[in-house]
């Protein structure tokens, strides 16, 4: 029978034959699945594991600096990296998902290579892969249609001439979180929505600046404070606001306004394959539309969104 703590204990022992005495590297991203493995591997090898956390500018408010405090009382070996300007440059001016997509995934990839080429002795490259991932890379980039290039770190181990240790490679999602409250992991982690890779930037429709990510930031803190404090959070596989590229007509006070619309989303969903609209209760959601309105500059209107999955996806691009 399959038991976190046994889990812990052989994975733990695997990763200290496999790994010996050598260095580990390795992208943390904040989400459940890279923690869980990073603190796995730690587990194993302690400060032979060097973790990056990357800001690309495309997080949640302030998600960057509360993470980043997190691990390092984890005792995780951590660096952080502000590479906020090098992401706001390089996707100025581009609209299509896709591209958006790709060109994330590559800075990624320079930024933790140029991190990783000062660390000497690294032998091995950790990863957070779950079960899931391993299927969807290979059904979602199948060879007649590409959906949406889910970009994690992909790549990275051909071009690094590593050899990966990926802890969680077998485990479903609530096996990971399983595990994870196993080995002390705090709540912070373990209860966090699923966050797509790419952040803010294929929440903002079109073209992204800083200023609609600024804008963006502030109308999902507010949702997401809502929902938690609504006792609805935990409710939802996933929730988020997505900033529209349209503007239209208001007004506030005697004056005449043309500002930007918000679409709340939350879903419900078991692995994020197939997802319904929550109902969320409409003095809920008439509590969301007048404290974003209010408090987001630039903001005018707010929607919410009634689709599933099938047709549409849980993201907008
Ligand atoms: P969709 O929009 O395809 O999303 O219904 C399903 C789940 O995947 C997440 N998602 C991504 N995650 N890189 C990621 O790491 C991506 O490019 C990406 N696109 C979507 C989405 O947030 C949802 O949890």
């Amino acid at each position: 029978d399959w038991t976190p703590a046994a889990f812990v204990h052989e994975t733990v022992e695997r990763i200290k034959t496999q790994v010996g005495d050598k260095r580990v590297v390795m992208a943390l991203s904040g989400g459940v699945d890279s923690t869980v493995a990073a603190e796995l591997i730690h587990k194993a090898i302690g400060k032979n594991l060097f973790c990056i956390f990357v800001d690309n500018g495309l997080l949640r408010k302030d998600e960057y600096e509360t993470v980043l405090e997190s691990y390092k009382h984890m005792g995780l070996n951590v660096k952080g990296i502000n590479a906020k300007d090098l992401f706001y440059g390089k996707l100025a001016g581009v609209s299509d998902p896709e591209q958006k997509r790709k060109i994330i995934g590559g800075l990624f990839i320079d930024v933790f290579q140029q991190e990783a080429t000062h660390l000497t002795d690294i032998s091995f490259l950790g990863q957070g892969t779950i079960y899931p991932d391993v299927i969807e890379s290979v059904s979602v980039n199948g060879p007649s249609v590409t959906i949406k290039s889910h970009h994690n770190v992909g790549g990275l181990p051909e071009k690094m001439n590593m050899q990966l240790v990926e802890p969680l490679r077998f485990l479903f999602k609530d096996e990971v979180r399983r595990v994870g409250r196993e080995i002390g992991i705090s709540d912070i982690f373990l209860g966090r929505h699923p966050f797509p890779g790419p952040g803010l930037a294929i929440r903002i429709l079109g073209a992204i600046t800083p200023e609609k990510v600024h804008m963006l930031q502030e109308a999902d803190n507010v949702y997401i404070e809502g929902l938690k404090e609504a006792g609805l959070y935990d409710k939802v596989w996933q929730a988020g606001t997505i900033l529209l590229p349209v503007q239209s007509v208001g007004v506030m006070g005697d004056e005449r306004t043309y500002e930007f619309t918000v679409a709340l989303r939350a879903v419900t969903s078991v692995d994020g394959m197939t997802a319904d609209w929550a109902h969320l209760p409409y003095e809920f959601l008439a509590k969301m539309s007048n404290d974003i309105i209010n408090k987001v500059k630039g903001i005018n209107r707010v929607v919410y969104d009634i689709s599933s999955k099938p047709p549409a996806t849980i993201e907008w691009e």
